[in-house]
């Protein structure tokens, strides 16, 4: 039998581990919740007085940090303290795809997740649950375990024979941007484990707040492998309304009405069909390329061509997209101005990691324009730092405006790329009135009313539908 859980502990304070742990924290308050992180700019930010300085941005958050800050959820940077004292530790570190070495551009970087078990190794006592929650590449639970049972570098003072290691894989499915409300009613949770107790440990914790029937165990590998293929699935059903968005442009259909449509059946959902910019975020691109480099890995080279493709559709549709701006502007950006709205990756989340704005500001850039970015929750110095790292010409023509009036003052086009709801109802007349003419709208997410951007005077295209 495993002793009682009272204090957890969860290694990285990131995307997933902070909204986690906090939500844990709220349904739970009988446990003492402590979310360490080795930055430590960034565990002062988890603890400013003022919660629109969190880290992160996801509504809903502050609340729940309001109610359980300082009472039994705690940010701090004492990793080694922290996991002495836990009966769970969670590990939430970033994996990013690897970018030298073996497997380079398509496997993940192990080497935080690698240090992370030698650090449990290193202070843990007496009888640790280890769940793995970042998004990992199948069998890392195996290589975690080894390295908690051969681990010669425990702390001097630490019973040896006493410490007993159970590895969870407890896959995380929150999206960014509606983190806390599907982290309080999740689709279902999933824990895969070889221990009978140790998920029967964890799966108590969840049940606080989730129906049991909604909690799948499995074995380690099943879970590692379902969270992997949960977004392949989700990345794959985007590609694939994206590449019809290009045919609709063509033939005169409306890719809105194609998605309505086909999603009205209950076998297809409605669900995940909304064509734009292609899909961005830390997990779709990554999880696919560990795929694919699982795939080829067992010689199943068809099956990695197959998901490969997805990325390619992926990258063309935003391609496709710059190209079109270009061609629409008489075949020159020299000189013009564009505004750009919205540079998360998605509505509600201040995250920009592979977010189609990079992609796209970099191709107009290097056509020479001059941008003017709003996005209401990335800042100048994160919006700066994604473009100098993507764009290869020695000039980035960038300003980042506060407001979108500054943005759009004399420019020639406006290209909406993130769906942020104050982007939905603009007055366009008046916003017209101060452009450059002809006059652009681009809006790669379909939200704006075409009538009346149309109406307005602007020259209008939307994904997946021409007007003429
Ligand atoms: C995803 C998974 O949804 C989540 O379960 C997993 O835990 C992490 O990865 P996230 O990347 O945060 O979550 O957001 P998601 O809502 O899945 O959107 C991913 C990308 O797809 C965004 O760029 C979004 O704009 C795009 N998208 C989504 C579309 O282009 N069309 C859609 O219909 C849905
Ligand atoms: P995710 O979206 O998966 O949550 P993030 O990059 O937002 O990823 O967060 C991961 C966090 O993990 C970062 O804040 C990073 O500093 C932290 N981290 C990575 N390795 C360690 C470690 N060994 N100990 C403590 N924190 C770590």
């Amino acid at each position: 039998m495993i002793k009682k859980i009272r204090k957890i502990c969860c290694i990285g304070a990131g995307y997933v581990g902070g909204p986690t742990m906090s939500v844990i924290a709220d349904r739970c308050p009988h446990l003492e919740v402590n979310v360490v992180d080795t930055n430590e700019e960034r565990i002062k930010k988890w603890n400013s007085k003022d919660l629109t300085k969190l880290p992160i941005y996801e509504p809903g958050l502050e609340d729940v940090i309001e109610r359980r800050r300082n009472k039994n959820l705690k940010f701090t940077s004492d990793v080694k303290e922290n996991i002495a004292n836990a009966d769970m530790i969670f590990i939430s570190v970033n994996t990013p795809t690897k970018s030298r070495g073996l497997g380079a551009g398509q496997a993940s970087d192990l080497k935080w997740v690698d240090l992370c078990a030698r650090q449990i190794a290193k202070y843990a006592k007496g009888e640790t649950i280890v769940i793995e929650k970042s998004t990992l590449p199948v069998k890392t639970a195996q290589t975690i375990n080894e390295i908690l049972k051969s681990a010669n570098t425990y702390e001097e003072g630490t019973n040896r024979s006493k410490r007993k290691f159970f590895i969870l894989s407890n896959p995380e499915f929150l999206a960014e941007g509606t983190a806390i409300s599907d982290l309080e009613n999740p689709d279902r949770v999933l824990i895969g484990g070889e221990d009978p107790d140790a998920i029967n440990a964890l799966a108590e914790i969840y049940s606080y707040w989730v129906k049991k029937e909604k909690i799948i165990t499995t074995d380690l590998w099943s879970s590692e492998l379902s969270k992997l293929i949960s977004n392949a699935f989700l990345a794959q059903r985007i590609s694939s309304i994206n590449s019809i968005s290009a045919l609709c442009e063509i033939t005169g259909a409306d890719i809105k009405d194609v998605s309505l449509a086909i999603g009205a059946d209950k076998r297809i959902g409605k669900h995940f069909l909304k064509s734009g910019p292609g899909f961005g975020g830390s997990c779709f691109k990554k999880d696919i390329l560990n795929l694919v480099y699982i795939c080829n890995h067992y010689g199943l080279y068809e099956v990695s061509s197959y998901w490969q493709k997805v990325i390619e559709i992926n990258e063309w549709q935003q391609k496709r997209i710059s190209s079109l701006i270009v061609d629409k502007l008489f075949g020159t950006l020299f000189n013009k101005k564009i505004s750009i709205l919205g540079f998360s990756f998605k509505a509600n989340t201040n995250d920009t990691r592979e977010s189609p704005a990079i992609n796209i500001c970099n191709d107009l850039i290097e056509e020479g324009a001059n941008l003017h970015i709003y996005d209401p929750k990335v800042n100048e110095k994160k919006i700066k730092e994604d473009l100098k790292n993507r764009v290869k010409s020695e000039n980035i023509n960038c300003f980042v405006e506060t407001s979108i009036n500054e943005c759009i003052n004399n420019s020639h086009a406006i290209v909406i790329v993130t769906e942020w709801d104050e982007f939905r109802n603009l007055d366009w007349k008046e916003i017209y009135a101060k452009m450059e003419k002809p006059a652009w709208v681009f809006d790669t997410r379909n939200i704006t009313n075409s009538a009346d951007v149309l109406d307005a005077g602007f020259k209008f295209w939307r994904t997946g539908r021409t007007y003429f």
